[in-house]
């Protein structure tokens, strides 16, 4: 098994996130699909139901935050904002774009110790803060990062009071592994190679010269899982320099039982490449 650079190798300088912008705004089919912009203002009225008017956002790998201002649209604004990413100017934009009485951009690695789920807050009057239930949002990460050791580690970070909402892209179907082959141009295309070449380019130690392949792979830690991969092959290495998991809706199902959080709601959008499960402590 090839090893693999870091998801975060991807968005850790400004210029890595200008180009991830705009690969996103070439094929996302957030951008394209009206539908799948509709998809994240759905889970409001849920939300609404479960969750105290008082409350804290916690936007986990939120970029710019487009996808929460969506919700918020439909939401009351949150006491305190936590914008969160690998990749700090993108967390600053996001705190910018979102309303919010109190709001905290903050760096942060999502695959170390979850500290940044609960910040020291200094000035006393803000330390109430620190009780408020928390709506927790995760868009776009889980394709890149481990998925179920990431969920282990929220849940047990949650709180009964809090909720969790995360992205998931989906292989549309019931095979992960054709549905994955159907979404394949939307990764394999000349603007997402720039982006991922310059990271390769920023990457050290310094990589090999080498060449860009895309392809279906089985995930290492899950064998019935397609991913698509983006390998940086040279005479004598490769590495993987990006992979985005397609999981089936029953399969991140088994995710959520594992991590014994409960389903409050699940929405998809018409084409089913990509999905949103709201789920509590
Ligand atoms: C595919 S983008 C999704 C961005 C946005 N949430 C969306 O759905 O449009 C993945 C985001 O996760 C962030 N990210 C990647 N690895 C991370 C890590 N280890 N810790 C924190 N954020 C990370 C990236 O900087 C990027 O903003």
């Amino acid at each position: 098994m090839p090893s693999e650079l870091p998801a975060s190798a991807l968005y850790s300088h400004p210029s890595l996130g200008r180009l991830w912008k705009k690969t996103h705004l070439a094929h996302s089919p957030f951008l394209h699909r009206k539908a799948v912009r509709q998809l994240y203002q759905k889970p409001a009225a849920t939300i609404r139901q479960h969750l105290s008017p008082s409350y804290s956002l916690v936007a986990l790998g939120c970029a710019d935050g487009i996808k929460e201002s969506l919700l918020l649209q439909k939401l009351p604004p949150p006491t305190l904002l936590l914008a969160l990413d690998t990749n700090l100017s993108l967390a600053r934009r996001a705190a910018r774009r979102l309303h919010a009485h109190h709001k905290i951009p903050r760096k942060v690695d999502l695959t170390s110790t979850f500290t940044f789920l609960n910040p020291r807050l200094k000035n006393k009057n803000h330390q109430s803060l620190q009780t408020l239930p928390r709506l927790i949002t995760l868009f776009g990460v889980l394709p890149n990062l481990n998925p179920l050791p990431l969920l282990r580690r929220l849940a047990q970070q949650m709180h009964p009071r809090d909720l969790l909402l995360f992205s998931v892209n989906l292989a549309p179907g019931n095979s992960s592994f054709a549905g994955a082959r159907k979404v394949l141009p939307q990764y394999d295309n000349s603007t997402t190679r720039r982006w991922l070449e310059a990271a390769v380019k920023r990457y050290r130690p310094k990589l090999p010269p080498g060449t860009l392949e895309f392809g279906i792979h089985p995930d290492p830690n899950q064998n019935s899982l397609a991913r698509i991969e983006a390998r940086w092959i040279c005479q004598k290495s490769t590495r993987i320099v990006f992979a985005s998991r397609r999981p089936t809706a029953s399969q991140v199902n088994s995710w959520i039982r594992a991590t014994r959080l409960r389903t409050t709601a699940r929405f998809c959008e018409p084409f089913g490449e990509e999905g949103l499960w709201l789920v509590s402590y």
